[in-house]
């Protein structure tokens, strides 16, 4: 499948979605949405893929927000479809069977920032830009970042970020806990896949039924979390890679996870 504003690379069991719109920063407008909710939706059945890196091209941004130019002109109701629109795919991306690793190569302002927090892990450059600058404009976040932000650092830094407008620097950001680590920008690709690579290399069903276990207890208490846990460790027991898994570990000798 073709996209305009979106590009897709397959590199063995690692699916690279690059969001391409460099010239406006690539913000994310309807159709940049709809696409990238149909690739997700299309990743989420293709058993081959065990890791998706979500990135943006070009030197200076991962995205730059929603596309201001397309919200301009929208009524409220519009409004409210377009902020669903976004929530619903952040869902979608934090509901992926597979992990996804967000390579932040710029910079990352509001509902760019949104959708990398519903990544499950968060890589950025060193020259990576972060905020929530909707209130600059007289609006609030729209696509998740007054849920996900006080989740992710805490209510007194989301409120912070959210309230200000101000910007912060990747150090700060991996200070704060929103992102995993920091690289210099020509090594950011190349780590993210790197990490793409060792998690893949791993037993898939287990992989997918951790970020299930950590997704679906971010909206549970502890002991419903752990019911769930039970349940998805008891799963693995039905799988051909926790045999295989276990044997090689007590013959001291390696497998290859199958994803069966
Ligand atoms: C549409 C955008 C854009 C955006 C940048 N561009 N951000 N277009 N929507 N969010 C466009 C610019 O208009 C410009 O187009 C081109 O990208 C390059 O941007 P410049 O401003 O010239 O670059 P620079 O001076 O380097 O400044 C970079 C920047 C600035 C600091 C990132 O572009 C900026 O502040 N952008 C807006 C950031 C923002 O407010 N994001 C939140 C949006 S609201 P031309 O054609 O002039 O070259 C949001 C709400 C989410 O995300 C929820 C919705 C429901």
């Amino acid at each position: 499948m073709t996209y305009s504003n979106i590009l897709v690379e397959y590199h063995e069991q690692i699916a690279t979605v690059t969001i391409n719109r460099p010239k406006a920063l690539n913000a994310l407008n309807t159709v940049t949405l709809q696409e990238l909710s149909q690739v997700v939706h299309d990743l989420a059945n293709n058993s081959s893929i065990r890791v998706v890196i979500l990135t943006g091209s070009g030197e200076k941004a991962f995205v730059a927000g929603a596309d201001i130019a397309e919200m301009n002109t929208k009524t409220p109701m519009e409004a409210r479809s377009f902020s669903q629109l976004g929530q619903r795919l952040m869902n979608l991306i934090e509901s992926l069977p597979q992990p996804v690793i967000a390579a932040i190569n710029g910079f990352a302002l509001g509902g760019g920032l949104e959708l990398a927090m519903a990544c499950d892990i968060r890589l950025a450059g060193e020259n990576a830009r972060f905020g929530q600058p909707e209130v600059n404009l007289g609006i609030p976040a729209g696509f998740g970042g007054t849920q996900r932000l006080p989740r992710l650092v805490g209510s007194g830094r989301a409120s912070e970020i959210l309230l200000t407008a101000d910007l912060f620097d990747a150090q700060e950001a991996f200070r704060m806990g929103l992102v995993n680590r920091v690289y210099p920008k020509e090594d950011l690709q190349e780590q993210a896949m790197a990490m793409a690579k060792r998690i893949a290399s791993k037993a898939p069903i287990a992989v997918q039924l951790t970020k299930s276990a950590i997704y679906k207890g971010a909206n549970m208490d502890l002991i419903s979390g752990q019911d769930y846990e039970a349940e998805v460790f008891a799963l693995t027991f039905h799988t051909e890679d926790r045999k295989n898994g276990f044997r090689a570990f007590l013959e001291k000798t390696q497998t290859e996870f199958l994803g069966k």
